[in-house]
């Protein structure tokens, strides 16, 4: 058989995901409850929504598909999160009454991610964040729709997270060394996560979750995890390796665009029912408990 090299770490990632089986352990086992704590808030699921952007509207519909999934989110009762907008358009994710996390771009104008940050807290945002993953592209510094990125240095990202009340998230944390700087800065979470694959041969997230996990032993800050999420059984599997939580992503986009709030809404919910039965099966009553004693790679 030919031997097909790939440096897309979407496949990568894919691939270690498949690679992990779980065990059963039935005897004495309940029904999970999926409930979370995140934040000193109750959420009915560890599964999250992604931080997308520039979503237009879906055959026709009113809103947009950023304002259908945050609308989804609210009536699930789940957190949510959002990437790369104007204030104007945070505005009407806020209106939806979801719990937000907004995740600012890591912009070279630095008064534009104070500016962002400072409008999503007196809106009202749940949280808000940065895609440190987004600061270099092909000839330097990343341009995202026109707009020049810039390095982020660990004094910036403390003068964020001293600015503001809110838990701040760092997204895209593939390493220990990024994790305990982010601790040390005093970050509430981080996102591990490879940003779709953005990096050619990107560790896959649940490759360095456990080594992450151990090093945060003792530090006050969540674990969330993003990258290929797109049923329960991965969210079972990123718990069990460490995460406190996951993020679905370009796997909610066709129940999106085919059946805008109602599909997202239903998307997730399978996402969590198969988490549930996961869990029953394996003996764990809450996602907290899950740990990787059922876990086997082959
Ligand atoms: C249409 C689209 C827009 C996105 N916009 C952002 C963004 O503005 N900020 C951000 O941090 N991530 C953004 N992401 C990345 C997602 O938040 C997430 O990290 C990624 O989709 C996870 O990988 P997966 O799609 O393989 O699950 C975007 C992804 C897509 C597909």
């Amino acid at each position: 058989m030919e031997y097909k090299r790939t440096s897309d770490a979407n496949l990568i990632t894919a691939r270690y995901m498949d690679s992990i089986l779980i065990e059963q352990r039935l005897i004495d086992s309940v029904i999970a409850d999926t409930k979370i704590t995140i934040f000193g808030e109750e959420f009915s699921s560890p599964v999250m929504t992604p931080a997308f952007s520039h979503l237009k509207s879906f055959k026709g519909r009113d809103l947009t598909g950023l304002e259908e999934y945050s609308t989804a989110a609210k009536e699930l009762n789940i957190l949510n999160f959002v990437g790369m907008m104007e204030n104007d358009m945070f505005e009407k994710i806020i209106k939806t009454g979801a719990k937000t996390v907004r995740i600012v771009k890591p912009y070279a104008d630095n008064g534009k991610v104070r500016d962002q940050m400072q409008f999503a807290e007196s809106v009202g945002a749940f949280g808000i964040g940065m895609d440190i993953d987004h600061i270099f592209g092909e000839n330097g510094a990343d341009v995202v729709i026109g707009e020049e990125m810039a390095v982020q240095t660990s004094e910036m990202l403390r003068s964020y997270i001293e600015s503001t009340k809110l838990p701040f998230v760092v997204k895209g944390v593939l390493s220990v060394e990024d994790a305990m700087k982010c601790a040390d800065l005093g970050a509430a979470a981080i996102i591990v996560s490879h940003h779709h694959g953005r990096l050619p041969y990107a560790v896959p997230p649940m490759m360095v979750l456990p080594e992450i996990k151990a090093a945060l032993i003792g530090r006050d800050m969540k674990i969330i995890v993003d990258c290929g999420i797109e049923s329960g059984s991965d969210v079972y599997k990123a718990l069990a390796l460490g995460a406190d939580a996951a993020a679905v992503g370009r796997s909610m986009l066709p129940s999106l665009e085919e059946n805008g709030i109602e599909g997202v809404k239903s998307f997730i919910t399978k996402v969590n029912n198969e988490l549930r039965f996961t869990m029953s099966c394996t003996g764990f009553a809450t996602p907290e408990k899950v740990d990787d004693s059922c876990l086997k790679y082959y």
